[in-house]
């Protein structure tokens, strides 16, 4: 900093001037110190190699698996609620909820019930794996957090019960208020009732429709009092008439197996950049959904926005980004939930 001299072109001598002068100086000195270049940052590769050491009938048509590291380490930790991503030996990657003990860290325990109607992960499960076998995993993740209250009421409805039991679990460990209320077409089909045998009885009720007929929701949202947080995990009619139902007061969190249907949804066109393929996406149809009749091994796992798997780049058009975690503007979309504003999206597939 140059000090500018005064009326009479003298360099002043006022100490404040100079103590001014002096420690800009030194600030212009610092800043013109930098810092070392950081190394890039380059994405952490969670994905680990586990070995399937059992798969045992839990209910009809579902099967539990064991996994652990081939040489017994620990694994990462988890919470109520977390997932498991598998990689299949076909390529489909699904997800699977955690329905082991979080105390344990050498094995993860994942349930799967057999779907005929599926996109085929859970037939290549059933038919296809077997112990002894290693598979793709990555996570723990956790896209249902377990909300920590006083009081709880848990509805599972079948295979539902995967990322519900550890939180039944947790919630008696943490000496809450809870109930759990576990729904099915018969008690055969229900995984996981041993499990559930050293809780308290009085806090479970089994309901299933052969012995007390198809459940009204706003029968199982009773014990949804103020204050309650409500856990819920089923099929998407039980899940969409529970929403319908709820008590204001109460708090839900829930998780889905399948995608909502679509809602307000136009028709738009999607062009495959690498073909050159224009397909037509109907109003109550996802572009997932069309896409993977055109291309069977599109990338996919959740059908519900939250998981990324089928993040895709979009190439030209407008989204209608219906995704919690696609930032607008962003150039990419999740073809399983986000679609087109109108017209035509050119996607790079
Ligand atoms: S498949 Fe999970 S976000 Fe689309």
């Amino acid at each position: 900093m140059t000090i500018p001299p005064d009326l009479y072109g003298r360099r002043s001598r006022d100490r404040f001037v100079l103590a001014a002068s002096a420690l800009f100086t030194g600030v212009q000195k610092l800043r013109s110190l930098r810092p070392p270049a950081l190394p890039p940052v380059r994405p952490v590769d969670r994905s680990m190699r586990l070995t399937v050491t059992s798969v045992v009938p839990v209910a009809e048509d579902v099967v539990a698996l064991t996994l652990a590291a081939p040489d017994d380490r620990v694994l990462p930790a988890w919470q109520p609620g977390c997932h498991l991503d598998l990689h299949l030996p076909s390529g489909r990657r699904r997800q699977y909820s955690l329905c082991g003990d979080p105390s344990d860290r050498r094995t993860y325990r994942i349930a799967v019930r057999r779907l005929p109607d599926g996109g085929g992960g859970s037939l290549e499960i059933h038919n296809a794996i077997s112990e002894g076998d290693t598979l793709k995993v990555q996570g723990p993740r956790n896209a249902f957090p377990f909300i920590s209250r006083d009081r709880y009421l848990f509805i599972a409805g079948g295979i539902g019960i995967t990322p519900i039991l550890p939180m039944v679990k947790a919630a008696h460990k943490a000496a809450a208020d809870w109930h759990l209320i576990y729904t099915g077409r018969s008690r055969a089909t229900l995984p996981f009732l041993d499990d559930l045998a050293g809780l308290p009885e009085s806090r479970i009720t089994i309901r299933t429709d052969d012995e007390h007929g198809v459940p009204d929701c706003a029968d199982l949202l009773t014990r949804a009092t103020p204050g309650t947080a409500v856990h819920v995990c089923g099929p998407a009619p039980m899940i969409d008439g529970i929403r319908a139902a709820f008590p204001p007061a109460a708090t839900l969190h829930y998780e889905r197996f399948a995608p909502a249907p679509v809602t307000d949804g136009k028709p738009f066109e999607v062009e495959l950049a690498s073909s050159g393929r224009v397909l037509q996406i109907p109003p109550a149809r996802s572009a997932l959904d069309v896409i993977k009749e055109e291309k069977p091994d599109v990338a996919y796992s959740c059908r519900q926005g939250f998981c990324g798997t089928c993040k895709t780049r979009v190439l030209s058009g407008e989204v209608d980004q219906r995704a919690p975690s696609d930032p607008p503007g962003d150039d990419t979309m999740l073809i399983c939930v986000s679609r087109a504003t109108q017209g035509r999206l050119t996607l790079d597939l």
